[in-house]
């Protein structure tokens, strides 16, 4: 019979990895937490307006990649492609800007693309990401980016690269497409069909084209750093004296662009080695517009997100740490009942703790418990039991002594650092 599997692109994870992605998770929380971000958690499913709106109707995302389905209901749907247009659809949702001057927000949890896969690209991928609402910068960008800069690197990555750019605002924005469009234009019909398309709609959009007949094309044009107002101008200074000043490494590149509509000002990208070509560990970026957009009072907002897989491809393999503090092994059938006992006994004092109840000879449960790697194996045996003591070997070094039974959780702790 034919098997059903995962839909591809989609991935399980079996308890070893995702004991990797809850040691991440733990991290990243710990990390925002420093800073004073509390968590939002939002629906996987959204109307597929909420995309449409924010992350716009001609990027990628929402013309190649959403998965959309109309429900029994009759329901325009879509599973999050990210997690910026829900975070801002529950801000206005709850009314939080007329509760709080400045909200920190973050999450994690997976979301939906339908990319073509490869290593570190997935259709289903999970993001930890931050959003702050109500602080217009450059000091808080500078301070967010220094965030997610100093914890790749704690993180042991290697390669790290983090460029930042500035997309400007309102009129340069206007100005830049200009300059786009009279650029590209004489050339359009050398460009991709996508690129012919956008040329009209969203020109700037060329810039971020992995199409080899616009790259070279895309290079030679005008960046936008050229085309800033005095505050944008004012706004990305203030953002790069404030990166020197932390002491944060970053190169700037006037052609980043990334890959959603919904960007303003302070653009950034961290980059690094995952031993694959998608190298792209994070992105952010402010996007002072889209509370607006989106029917609420002109709010400034930065964020970003970090590509949970990649960071863990990234980060290379980390040694596991001992997830059981103890396997109960008994020298004779008859003792596999006090071996629950005992188990049940040790968990209530806060142990990790597995009994061995298959039975079989002492080796072949010692074979199993070396696979389990606990950090001690207790042995139970009659001649132990009758004097209230039982045998104890630390895996790591062989070493065996006895402990008495009474007061055996906290004896344990004490002896567990070698
Ligand atoms: P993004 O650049 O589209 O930005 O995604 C952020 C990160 O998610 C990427 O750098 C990458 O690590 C990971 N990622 C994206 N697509 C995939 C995929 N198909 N497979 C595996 N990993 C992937 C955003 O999503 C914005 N919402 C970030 C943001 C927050 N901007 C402001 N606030």
């Amino acid at each position: 019979m034919t098997r059903v599997r995962a839909i591809k692109g989609m991935h399980d994870a079996l308890p070893e990895e995702s004991a990797r992605f809850r040691d991440f998770e733990e991290r990243f929380r710990a990390l925002v937490s420093r800073h004073g971000y509390g968590e939002v958690r939002t629906p996987v499913v959204e109307p597929t307006e909420l995309f449409l709106r924010s992350i716009g109707e001609a990027t990628d995302i929402v013309e190649k990649e959403m998965y959309s389905f109309v429900d029994k209901g009759d329901d325009a749907l879509t599973l999050r492609p990210e997690g910026t247009a829900s975070a801002v659809r529950a801000y206005l949702e709850h009314n939080v800007v007329g509760r709080e001057p400045v909200s920190k927000w973050f999450y994690t949890g997976p979301m939906f693309r339908r990319e073509r896969p490869a290593k570190g690209r997935y259709r289903q991928f999970h993001q930890a990401g931050c959003e702050v609402y109500g602080d217009a910068g450059p000091y808080l960008d500078a301070e967010m980016i220094d965030m997610v800069v100093g914890f790749v690197r704690d993180l042991g990555v290697s390669e790290v690269e983090v460029l930042v750019n500035s997309l400007g605002s309102g009129e340069t924005r206007v100005r830049y497409r200009d300059a786009l469009q009279a650029y590209f234009a004489p050339h359009a019909a050398a460009l991709s069909e996508d690129s012919q398309r956008r040329l009209q709609t969203n020109p700037l959009r060329i810039l971020d084209s992995k199409d080899p007949r616009d790259i070279a094309l895309a290079d030679a044009a005008p960046t936008i750093l050229e085309h800033l107002s005095d505050d944008d101008r004012a706004h990305f200074d203030g953002l790069r004296e404030t990166l020197d000043a932390l002491g944060t490494p970053y190169r700037v590149d006037a052609r980043l662009v990334r890959g959603l509509d919904y960007y303003t000002r302070t653009l950034f990208e961290v980059r690094g080695n995952t031993g694959g070509a998608q190298n792209a560990l994070l992105g952010g970026g402010r996007y002072d517009g889209m509370i607006a957009e989106l029917g609420g009072q002109p709010t400034p907002a930065i964020g970003f997100a970090m590509g949970i897989e990649r960071m863990l491809l990234a980060m290379g393999a980390t040694p596991a740490a001992a997830t059981l503090d103890v396997v109960i092994l008994t020298v004779s059938p008859t003792l596999r009942k006090d071996a629950v006992v005992l188990g049940q006994r040790l968990r209530a004092e806060g142990l990790r703790v597995e009994s061995d109840l298959r039975g079989g000879s002492l080796k072949s449960q010692f074979r199993r418990a070396d696979k389990l790697a606990p950090t001690f194996a207790l042995i139970l045996g009659e001649a132990e039991l009758s004097r209230g003591a039982v045998g104890v070997k630390r895996l790591a070094t062989s070493e065996s002594f006895e402990l008495p039974l009474e007061g055996l959780a906290a004896a344990l702790r004490g002896v567990a650092a070698p």
